[in-house]
């Protein structure tokens, strides 16, 4: 690194807390506001800390490729997710996560993904039972809690082979109410540590050993299974490190149960949310999914059927570019560095934001566009490196990848083929960018079964 770099530009904020107050109050236009104003890489401060927003192609591999090692994840969002997580793949660092990673890779293979269509499809099916009783009685579903019970039931099945999304399941509430309550932390200007025993502390605390003591039941009790049913929990009980023959201990797999857990079920539900809601304000694209799914799939979908899904694939990733659900990645910064020029210093933090990337007009031709053809062989090619991201890049990209991608497109193959989804008029939809970016107000939509002129 050269000593000639330049500090980068940016906005003065609040001369005692920086740019904390108007992140707070609308994130997404913010950072917009901002790349327009100072250009690829801003720099701002939050409180006591220096942080540098970087909105290019390069900026991104740098952070997340080829000088990954220098860019950590001791930043305040991932030190919230860790006291819920541990050291799971998501929050952990250095040697414990490559041994992880290593570890859980072949869980997460693409063949042996393909065990779990068929229950994807299978609980796809039973959210498109419930919406022909709603349609018929023309009554508004709210598809954000759709998505998200669908996709909860989905990884409970295929991780734990359980019922979580029943009410009554322990797993399911304590998770949820940890989630919320760490979101609503991370967006505090000032968060008392865990120690300190207040109110909210104290539930927290009390969630946290509820889940912890449901996990580890669970756990005992698989290992101690003459039949242990084949899913991921089973998987990671079973592996190996390959270096060292070494399995994972009881903690190890508490903190990648819930990390997975956590990690596989509110993005992929977001994606599909946004998804429905792009196709209902585009009824071309919607008429020309449903005639692939009707020329392609002759009963429910299934895993053999998703290379000849094309557009039903297109789809999805063209809704990850507009609404990615982890619209902004955060890391710590390990040692002085420079992107575009300018200086990245240690000891600061840096955040690369997928939003603001993926509409980018130097990059995407009509970016606010919803055009799934981008995606067809002939464009995706033009795509730079570090242009599209919504799953991440270089070594901590999401090890769930392609386990979200068919469940995505699973999902919409099954419902889409039986319903098309129309939003109710007059509803304000925006999004919320929390952890995951998710519509502030839900979904409200109603379900139409296809009329044979395909209406
Ligand atoms: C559309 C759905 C999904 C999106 C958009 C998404 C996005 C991401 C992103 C951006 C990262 C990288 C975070 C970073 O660099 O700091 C990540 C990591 C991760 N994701 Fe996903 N994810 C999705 C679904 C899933 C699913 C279904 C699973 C598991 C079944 C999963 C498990 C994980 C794990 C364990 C990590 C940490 C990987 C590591 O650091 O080694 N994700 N995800």
């Amino acid at each position: 690194m050269t000593k000639v770099a330049r500090l980068a530009p940016g906005p003065r904020g609040h001369f005692l807390l920086g740019m904390l107050p108007a992140i707070r109050k609308d994130p997404l236009q913010l950072l917009q506001r901002l790349a327009a104003e100072f250009g690829d890489v801003v720099r701002m401060r939050f409180g006591l800390v220096t942080a540098h927003m970087i909105a290019c192609p390069d900026g991104v591999q740098r952070v997340l490729v080829e000088n990954s090692k220098n860019y950590g994840k001791q930043t305040r969002g991932f030190l919230k997710l860790r006291e819920i997580l541990g050291d799971g793949l998501l929050t952990a660092e250095g040697e414990p996560w490559r041994r992880h990673r290593r570890m859980a890779q072949p869980a997460f293979h693409r063949q042996r993904l393909a065990s779990f269509a068929d229950t994807m499809v299978r609980e796809a099916e039973r959210t498109a039972g419930r919406w022909q009783d709603v349609a018929a009685r023309g009554e508004v579903l709210d598809v954000a809690q759709e998505m998200a019970r669908l996709t909860l039931q989905i990884i409970g099945r295929t991780m734990l082979t359980r019922d979580v999304a029943l009410e009554a399941d322990r797993v399911g509430s304590a998770l949820t109410y940890l989630l919320h309550a760490a979101n609503r932390r991370m967006s505090r200007v000032i968060d008392l540590p865990q120690g300190i025993p207040t109110p909210g502390n104290r539930r927290f605390a009390t969630a946290l050993r509820e889940l912890d003591g449901v996990v580890n039941q669970i756990i005992a009790e698989r290992r101690r299974a003459a039949q242990r049913p084949e899913d991921l929990l089973t998987l990671l009980l079973e592996t190996r490190d390959e270096e060292t023959g070494q399995p994972m201990t009881d903690r190890e797999l508490r903190d990648e149960a819930m990390t997975i857990f956590l990690a596989g079920h509110e993005t992929t539900a977001n994606a599909l949310t946004w998804t429905f809601y792009l196709l209902s304000r585009h009824p071309s694209i919607g008429r020309a999914l449903r005639l692939e799914l009707e020329r392609e799939i002759e009963r429910a979908p299934s895993f053999s059927d998703l290379p000849r899904l094309k557009l039903t694939r297109a789809v999805i990733e063209e809704a990850l570019r507009l609404y990615p659900p982890a619209w902004l990645i955060s890391r710590s910064v390990t040692q002085d560095d420079e992107i575009g020029g300018f200086r990245i210093p240690g000891g600061s933090i840096v955040f690369v934001c997928p939003y603001l990337v993926h509409r980018d007009a130097r990059i995407w031709e009509n970016p606010e566009g919803f055009d799934p053809d981008r995606f067809g062989p002939e464009r995706a090619a033009s795509i730079p490196r570090g242009g599209y991201f919504p799953f991440g890049a270089g070594p901590r990209q999401c090890i769930g990848a392609s386990f979200a991608s068919m469940e995505a497109q699973l999902v919409l193959a099954t419902l889409w083929r039986r319903f098309r989804l129309d939003l109710v008029p007059g509803r304000r939809i925006e999004p919320e960018p929390s952890i995951t970016l998710r519509p502030r107000h839900g979904m409200p939509m109603t379900a139409h079964p296809w009329t044979s002129d395909g209406r």
